[in-house]
């Protein structure tokens, strides 16, 4: 902590989205809209599957917990981003980027940990319908939350350590809509290149394993589904679509970001909004407005509530 002090810059530039002043206002109407709709979106599934009975099977617990790292791993950037769009100093604190960044890779770690689960959930639902119960327990569900906040936990702090000694006492300028982590080391008055070397390992490899992972589940589900009848191949790729869809979303834009991290190319920004503003908007609207029970239950919740003012 103390090595903080030798900073002697306290606040960094964040570029963020530019543009004329028109843009600009439309920028900030489209996120704040787009920012809401994730708040309210994943709020709904959180207690709708919280307190509804009857979703209760393995899915809808691992989609609530889904839906919560997506709102928090939304609002760590998405807000600070908003606001921004109407200030002409875009500035951040030292301790608010490094605050940003430890957060945006404690959930993103997590996020992309708790889709391989989901996607385990998959196969043996798909795979294994007969054992789906008593395979999926409660106790193996909580085993999968905690399992992914410990991996989201090490890959940020693991991370994080190695920067927040970091002197920075130069350029201070982050050309992104938040403090992304392969930016913010460059701008260390400092050599860092075995730092950078070190986050392509643990982010890039990080989001390309979980992306071959599941990749592969996906594979073998088809595969089974394929050779066991033809005519379940259609049901199940209708099934695992919206799965699929996600995961390209969030993990296209992560590999690109951070497995190539020092091709700095002007497309990073469209891609950033990618992951952290669009992909936690898009698992509600999959799983509520393409899924009937989820439908039901929701108007069902809504009806109780009403009756019981
Ligand atoms: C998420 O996981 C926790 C801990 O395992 C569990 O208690 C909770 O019900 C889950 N959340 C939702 C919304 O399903």
């Amino acid at each position: 902590m103390d090595h903080m002090n030798k900073s002697t810059i306290s606040e960094f530039v964040l570029v963020g989205l530019s543009g004329s002043w028109t843009l600009q206002i439309l920028y900030f109407m489209f996120f704040f809209v787009l920012y809401g709709a994730t708040v309210v979106g994943n709020l709904l599934i959180i207690l709708t599957v919280t307190f509804s009975s009857h979703l209760n099977s393995p899915m809808y617990f691992l989609l609530g917990n889904l839906s919560f790292f997506d709102m928090c791993l939304s609002t760590v950037t998405t807000p600070n981003m908003i606001v921004d769009l109407l200030r002409e100093h875009r500035t951040i604190s030292l301790r608010g980027c490094m605050t940003q960044m430890f957060f945006m890779h404690l959930f993103g770690g997590a996020e992309m940990t708790l889709l391989i689960a989901m996607a385990f959930d998959r196969y043996v639902a798909i795979c294994k319908p007969l054992h789906y119960t008593s395979i999926m327990s409660r106790h193996l569900l909580q085993r999968f939350v905690l399992f992914s906040w410990t991996i989201g936990f090490i890959h940020t702090m693991s991370q994080m350590v190695l920067t927040i000694n970091l002197p920075f006492c130069g350029p201070n300028v982050v050309d992104n809509i938040f403090c992304d982590l392969p930016l913010v080391i460059k701008l260390a008055c400092k050599d860092t290149y075995i730092l950078e070397l070190f986050v392509i390992a643990d982010s890039g490899l990080l989001s390309l394993i979980c992306f071959i992972l599941l990749f592969l589940s996906y594979t073998v589900i088809l595969v089974t589904v394929h050779n066991r009848s033809t005519g379940g191949l259609s049901k199940a790729i209708s099934t695992l679509s919206a799965h699929i869809t996600v995961v390209t979303l969030f993990f296209g834009p992560c590999i690109f970001i951070y497995a190539w991290p020092f091709s700095n190319f002007s497309g990073t920004k469209i891609l950033s909004v990618f992951y952290t503003v669009i992909t936690p908007l898009l698992n509600p609207i999959i799983y509520t407005l393409r899924n009937q029970e989820m439908k039901v239950t929701i108007r069902k919740l809504r009806t109780q509530h009403i009756n019981s003012k």
